[in-house]
């Protein structure tokens, strides 16, 4: 793994390659214009000719000549930049170094809240590639990124950013992975090596378990699958630790849609389905290296859903664990079906705040695109998980529950269906989740597209994009705040 180091100045510091922030009218830092001097008049010629003017997602790639560094990046910042601004400019630059064996940067320096996190994570999160099915993969061969002028803080904040960087990392892997690699006994296995070496507590739930324990959901899903369904806990229990969070991540390892069966493009990017799940494995890795001092559980309903000759069939009606029934008019809802169990468990548990992840729904894609979630919940919840997002730098943004929709989910056999209207689907999905979650308050993201990329920019790689990890690592830090 890659080190992370606090370095002097840019003239006693050394590597392949330096990153350097630059603002509208190619502003620098103290850095910047260090280098710029070293480098001579030719510079500002050279990136006027490739019209390299500071804004952001702009970077210039030059030679660094006399300087002790081979190359030097300039990325653009804008003028203000946030955060997020830093993590994108970080981002592309460690797209664009990643063959260099040690980097430095001074985007660290760039004086918002959060920069050297950002700048950390971001570099990262750029040189990510999921490359374990290539017969030639190319890793990146950076070993260390030195934060030129790094104080305690800064050095401390980095330290944060590269442990957010690998849980991303590991959820990334986790979407990335084709479906046959990631059957739910193999998730729970995964879940399990991870929590023996970061300190977490697991049970996970067999499926004799999960069909005696009530959790109608999950295994009515599961009954079309050749493969058996897992129900994952994780534990974070810090002595001393007052507030209490639990996190639900959908696990569909494959979503064929069921005997509700999806057209062949629908079901292309549905390996991406345990998006969710994926978050939440990534979360608890993280917030048991932060040793964030707040009770977290993590629940994972895990299973395929699949069009076997035991497949739930439309008109069945399965009872949650706790005690509601649906009847089940598409089985291609399926994500509901099974956090309703994971939901119905987490508030057995009576946490102060639960809130699930999960691609559920092609409506809210519809309705905010691709890259922001949908959020819904009850009012603490969602503020909660609002503010959380914010500082994250993830996307996010409300949705309502109006009551008087639930009566579109009214069944005539059962407690509700799983379908309604197709207007308004994702609120629609959400209203059933709710039913699930008693007195307990609640958020709900709906990361059906954030949850991956569908292009390469700044930190994100086409393909699963670890959306969620950031936001719950930042909420439980909150809660462990208060
Ligand atoms: N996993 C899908 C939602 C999804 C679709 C995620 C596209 C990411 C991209 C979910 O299980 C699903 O199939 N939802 C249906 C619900 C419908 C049948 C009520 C949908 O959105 O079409
Ligand atoms: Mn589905
Ligand atoms: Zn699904």
């Amino acid at each position: 793994m890659i080190d992370i180091v606090a370095g002097g100045s840019a003239s006693d510091s050394a590597a392949d390659a330096l990153i350097v922030g630059s603002g509208p009218d190619r502003s620098y830092d103290t850095i910047g214009v260090w280098v710029a001097e070293q480098l001579g008049d030719w510079l500002d010629a050279y990136l006027d000719d490739a019209d390299f003017g500071g804004k952001p997602g702009q970077i210039a790639v030059v030679p660094g000549g006399e300087t002790p560094y081979r190359t030097i990046v300039f990325a653009g910042l804008g003028d203000a930049p946030d955060a997020e601004m830093v993590r994108q400019a970080a981002g592309s630059s460690g797209r664009a170094v990643r063959r260099a064996v040690t980097a430095a940067t001074s985007l660290h320096l760039v004086p918002t809240p959060g920069a050297a996190q950002a700048a950390v994570e971001g570099f990262l999160l750029g040189q990510y590639r999921f490359d374990r099915h290539l017969s030639d993969p190319k890793p990146a061969r950076t070993e260390s990124l030195t934060l030129i002028g790094a104080d305690d803080a800064a050095t401390a904040a980095a330290h944060r950013g590269r442990i957010a960087a690998s849980a991303v990392a590991m959820a990334r892997d986790l979407v990335n992975e084709s479906a046959v690699n990631k059957a739910p006994a193999e998730m729970a296995r995964i879940a399990g090596q991870m929590a023996d070496r970061v300190g977490l507590r697991i049970k996970v739930w067999e499926e004799d378990e999960i069909r005696d324990g009530g959790l109608g959901g999950l295994w009515g899903v599961s009954l079309g699958a050749a493969t058996p369904p897992r129900l994952v806990e994780l534990w974070h229990e810090p002595e001393g630790a007052e507030a209490f969070l639990a996190i639900v991540g959908k696990g569909i390892v494959f979503d064929s849609g069921g005997l509700s069966l999806k057209p062949a493009d629908g079901m292309e990017t549905m390996k991406t389905d345990m998006a969710g799940a994926a978050a939440v494995f990534g979360a608890m890795q993280a917030i048991a290296e932060l040793k964030l001092p707040v009770r977290v559980l993590g629940i994972t309903p895990l299973t395929e859903n699949m069009p076997g000759g035991a497949a739930t069939r439309p008109g069945d009606v399965l009872e949650a664990r706790n005690g509601k029934t649906i009847e089940v008019l598409n089985t291609d809802a399926e994500g509901r079906l099974v956090l309703a169990d994971g939901l119905s468990l987490a508030v057995e548990y009576q946490p102060d705040l639960v809130v699930d992840m999960a691609t559920l729904t092609g409506a809210c894609k519809v309705a905010l695109g691709d890259k922001i979630a949908g959020l819904f919940g009850t009012v603490d919840g969602a503020d909660q998980v609002q503010a959380a997002a914010e500082a994250a730098g993830e996307r996010v943004w409300p949705l309502p529950l109006p009551a008087d929709y639930r009566k579109k989910i009214d069944s005539d056999v059962a407690d509700m269906k799983n379908t309604g209207p197709r207007y308004g689907g994702a609120i629609n999905a959400a209203l059933l989740l709710k039913e699930f979650v008693g007195d307990v308050p609640w958020a709900h993201l709906d990361i059906a597209g954030p949850a991956r990329a569908s292009e390469t920019e700044h930190y994100l790689l086409k393909g699963g994009t670890g959306f969620g990890v950031r936001t719950m690592v930042a909420l439980a830090a909150s809660l462990g705040e208060a």
